[in-house]
């Protein structure tokens, strides 16, 4: 298909990066959401997770809404570019679900940057990085969508990155989206990071979906933990970039420990299972995102040790990824 998107993990910095100046380390996974489109005389949009398609964005339907959505704030922006704008076919195929049910791995976010990158093309506009993170966060923010955005703006580097939260209030639907793109995202950062990590990286699916929101609303965030997770991400960060095995094995165990101190929704049983083994084998682990269910990340070091944990795993490895 024309275009793709990938998705993404957190490695650290869960909870605390809901926080406008605080933040996050994120992954890329190669895990991707595919687009083809076209101009066209009728509108038609249809996405394989769905067994319908429809030809208008007058309407509202839940499954489609975040498509919709997307089209329309794209619509906008090149209204107030005085572009003429077409109809187009849409044709969106994902890898981020299984039978129906998501992986957590940022299905919206994914949607959303997809569909800003197509149609940008499909106008021959041209554009960066930070403009597709800038005009996806301007759309999710105006459909109110919840959370940090680090998964949009992991999709738009298309990277892995270190990730600074910022404050989105002045994002309203009364401003031109011209006029927004040019405005202070006070403290915004995005840096793709050198992952120099010699290891072997596992995403691993508990079996259970999960919506973030309905974890955010469940869990009060202490300033503690904020002020320890900070301390952590910045860490790890170092550890990364410096290839320093040694602390980063114990700084994932300190945030296994903060987050399961956080919430003891976070860790459910099948995501403990997944740690335990880990640990069990040689490896390391711990949840990745809001928890509750979606996936797990095990970092390996040692390729027996990765075989022994393989051999005692029952549940399904949606990634493997070597760091070189
Ligand atoms: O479950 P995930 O991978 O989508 O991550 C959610 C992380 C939170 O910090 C809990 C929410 C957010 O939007 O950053
Ligand atoms: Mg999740």
């Amino acid at each position: 298909m024309n275009n793709k998107v990938c998705s993404k993990a957190f490695l650290i910095g869960e909870y605390s990066i809901t926080k406008e100046n605080h933040s996050a380390i994120i992954l890329k996974v190669d895990k991707y959401t595919y687009a083809d489109i076209e101009f066209s005389n009728e509108y038609y949009i249809k996405s394989d997770i769905f067994d319908y398609s429809i030809n208008s964005i007058d309407i509202k339907d839940e499954k489609y809404q975040v498509i919709i959505d997307s089209i329309c704030g794209v619509n906008r922006y090149l209204k107030e570019l005085k572009i003429d704008i077409k109809k187009i076919k849409l044709d969106i195929k994902s890898e981020l679900f299984n039978n129906g049910n998501k992986y957590g791995l940022g299905s919206s976010g994914a949607i959303i940057v997809l569909i800003v990158k197509s149609m940008l093309k499909l106008y021959n506009l041209p554009f960066d990085k930070l403009l597709l993170f800038k005009l996806s966060a301007i759309i999710a923010k105006t459909r109110n969508d919840i959370g940090s955005y680090a998964d949009i703006a992991t999709i738009s580097f298309d990277n892995n990155i270190y990730y600074r939260n910022f404050n989105k209030n002045f994002i309203t639907i009364d401003k031109s989206i011209t006029s927004l793109l040019k405005d202070d995202w006070n403290y915004l950062k995005i840096e793709e990071i050198n992952f120099n990590l010699k290891s072997t990286l596992l995403i691993i699916y508990s079996g259970v979906s999960i919506s973030n929101n309905l974890m955010l609303k469940n869990i009060d965030i202490k300033d503690d933990f904020y002020i320890k997770n900070e301390v952590l991400t910045l860490a790890i960060k170092n550890d990364i970039e410096k290839n320093d095995i040694e602390n980063f094995k114990k700084n994932i165990i300190k945030a296994r420990i903060l987050l399961n101190e956080l919430s003891n929704k976070i860790e459910i049983l099948q995501l403990q299972e997944i740690i335990e083994n880990s640990f069990k084998t040689g490896n390391i682990a711990k949840t990745s995102g809001a928890g509750g269910g979606d996936c797990a990340i095990v970092f390996s070091f040692d390729q027996k040790n990765l075989n022994n944990f393989k051999n005692i795993n029952k549940y399904k490895i949606v990634e493997e990824k070597k760091y070189e």
